[in-house]
């Protein structure tokens, strides 16, 4: 058996390189086999995201490496894929893959640009994939606390080591506060009344676990919707707050925008409307140019600091990747390629 990888702690982060030809280690095993993950858009986001197979590519949300170990398929020896997850459990399951073609990495796809840095390959990505949100996993695990479907403790932190818990943020945020996550975050029309009932009951009992929350939000919540719990929308705003997940992935464009090659290639697979908004947005930004510029002054192409192309229209999966997979369902990819 061939000993794992070297370990690198940089800046409070694990840093694993491949350096060899590894078998994975029973823990990684049983870390990574208990809860799966399929991948969404698996064939097309690889396809769009590989153009040279001797380039070098970063994952930024590795989940249980579905997208990286195609890239991986993909690349030549002389290919290198840099691979990053804010998660620990997700770390823990990418000891599985070996290759010395990959590297993976624990910090927030918001700062790729720094990790790109560290490994001397800013301004050369020749792709950059973002398939954000939670992963299956991460869902499944009842001790996350992402489900409102298993009771667990109120945790819903991709990285649980970091940051505020639900549980924390529902004891100490004003009733205000906790409307506007419902509202903003999980776009809940009856987000005032849901944040009434919560801090109603925790002016009598403290609400710590997934399934408290879940029953205290479904008794407030004034119309139901067929089809969709009633907590749904309330557990999103809370994930996605806690989590600052847009703000991740405003800075994760800005960022992939710089680190990536000419001609590099930026793929993105959004789950709502708030993400792919942004996305959207990102791109048709970029594909104009300075558009501020007065009307009627004649520029030329070139001064209109366009830096990316659209690449076809956003795709989303197929009904037979639906029917295999539900949680593909609201899936959308967008593919840009940066101007040369
Ligand atoms: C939808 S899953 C990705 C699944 C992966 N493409 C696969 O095929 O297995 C999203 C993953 O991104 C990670 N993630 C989400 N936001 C992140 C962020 N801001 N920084 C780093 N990782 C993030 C999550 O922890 C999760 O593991």
């Amino acid at each position: 058996m061939f000993a794992y990888a070297t370990l690198v702690i940089s800046d409070g982060y694990r840093v694993y390189f491949k350096c060899e030809n590894q078998m994975s280690s029973p823990e990684a095993e049983t870390a990574a086999d208990s809860f799966r993950h399929t991948s969404v858009l698996l064939h097309g986001a690889i396809d769009a995201l590989v153009q040279d197979a001797s380039g070098v590519y970063l994952d930024g949300t590795f989940g249980r490496g579905g997208h990286s170990r195609l890239i991986l398929e993909h690349l030549e020896p002389h290919g290198r894929l840099i691979a990053l997850d804010r998660d620990p459990e997700a770390i823990k399951a990418g000891q599985q893959v070996s290759d010395q073609r990959f590297q993976l990495v624990q910090r927030d796809f918001a700062r790729l640009g720094e990790v790109a840095r560290e490994q001397g390959v800013h301004g050369r990505l020749s792709g950059v994939l973002l398939d954000v949100g939670v992963s299956s996993p991460q869902l499944d695990d009842p001790s996350r606390g992402f489900s409102f479907m298993r009771d667990g403790p109120l945790d819903m932190r991709m990285d649980p080591t970091r940051g505020e818990s639900a549980a924390e943020f529902l004891a100490r945020a004003s009733e205000a506060e906790i409307a506007r996550v419902f509202k903003t975050y999980g776009e809940e029309r009856f987000a005032k009344r849901l944040a009434r009932a919560v801090v109603d009951r925790r002016s009598k009992q403290p609400v710590t676990h997934t399934l408290d929350l879940a029953e205290i939000l479904k008794t407030a919540h004034p119309a139901w919707e067929k089809g969709r719990h009633p907590a749904t929308k309330a557990f999103q705003g809370l994930r996605i707050f806690l989590n600052g997940e847009l703000e991740q992935l405003d800075a994760a464009l800005d960022e992939a925008l710089e680190a990536l090659a000419p001609g590099g290639h930026l793929v993105v697979i959004s789950f709502h409307s708030l993400e792919d908004r942004r996305v959207k947005r990102f791109i048709r930004y970029h594909v104009r140019g300075d558009t501020h510029l007065p009307r009627g002054v004649p520029v030329r192409d070139d001064q209109l600091n366009r830096r990316l192309e659209a690449v076809g229209k956003s795709q989303r999966p197929s009904a037979v990747e639906i029917a295999d997979n539900p949680r593909a369902r609201s899936a959308v990819m967008r593919v840009a390629r940066k101007r040369a």
